[in-house]
């Protein structure tokens, strides 16, 4: 596959159309899909906000608005194949997940960790840690996304580089001068000087600390690279080989093997689907 499959959307044009003013109201446009000149049957496709996105916000208000104008005759709730986003193949690899579904922040990020990381010669383990490290803020959620991540990819890493994975999310708010490892400058940008992270997290790394693992985790985060430049380009096909050699592909196509995790990455390739 080419590095040219990373296209936006097929199109932004939107047509005009009859939404609530209520519902336009509380920018629930967001949610609905017009028929846009690539939609197969010219019906309106409603995307309704999954819980995780929309608890705490005026978007949790609105289900029961989004019901009923799904009952219009020219309008479904989104299933399968959302025409916004690119296709997916049958049988997708991680590549595609990077190409076809992780924006170009998240995948930036990634890439460029483990660039930094294979820079800094450290072991293929490191490095694939690195490139998968925010897998999950990159494709299916953010909180709590070490230990997200470190689930989906379980089935298909090392154990240690999944467990390297979960660990990280406690051990970036947690300096280690032994190391060299300082709080993120950014986290004071993100969470304000005052932010300390929970109780459980502070556990977390203790626990880590004393691990034997500690330092492949500990180096995720020393090449944690927090300047989110999507205008840095770094191809996927750097690190074919260490995926070969580290990443389990199954010939089936992740989200089709049958594995305990495979929904997470069905969610990942149909992200919109209303069940
Ligand atoms: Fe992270
Ligand atoms: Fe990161």
């Amino acid at each position: 596959m080419s590095e040219a499959i990373t296209t936006q959307p097929p199109s932004h044009r939107v047509l005009p159309h009859e939404l609530p003013a209520s519902l336009r109201d509380a920018g629930l446009t967001n949610w609905i899909r017009e028929p846009l000149d690539d939609a197969v049957d010219r019906r309106r496709r409603i995307i309704m906000p999954p819980a995780a996105a929309a608890m705490g916000t005026p978007a949790s208000a609105y289900q029961g608005a989004l019901l009923a104008e799904a009952r219009h005759p020219d309008t479904l709730f989104m299933m399968g194949d959302n025409p916004a986003l690119p296709t997916m193949p049958e049988r997708p690899v991680l590549k595609d997940f990077f190409l076809l579904r992780f924006s170009p922040i998240a995948r930036t990020h990634l890439l460029q960790s483990a660039r930094v990381a294979r820079e800094n010669g450290l072991d293929e383990k490191v490095i694939m840690a690195c490139l998968v490290h925010d897998i999950a803020i990159a494709g299916l959620l953010s909180a709590n996304h070490g230990y997200w991540g470190a689930q989906m990819l379980g089935p298909y890493v090392d154990e240690e580089v999944a467990w390297a994975i979960e660990k990280h999310e406690a051990l970036r708010y947690f300096p280690d001068e032994s190391v060299g490892y300082t709080y993120p400058e950014a986290y004071i940008d993100y969470f304000g000087p005052e932010y300390t992270p929970p109780e459980y997290l502070r556990r977390e790394h203790e626990a880590a600390r004393r691990h034997r693992w500690y330092m492949t985790s500990r180096l995720i985060t020393m090449n944690d690279i927090y300047s989110f430049d999507p205008n840095v380009v770094v191809n996927f096909d750097e690190f074919e080989d260490v995926v070969g050699r580290n990443f389990r592909q199954p010939s089936e196509g992740l989200g089709f093997d049958g594995s305990p995790v495979a929904h997470m990455w069905r969610t990942m390739i149909w992200p919109n689907n209303f069940l």
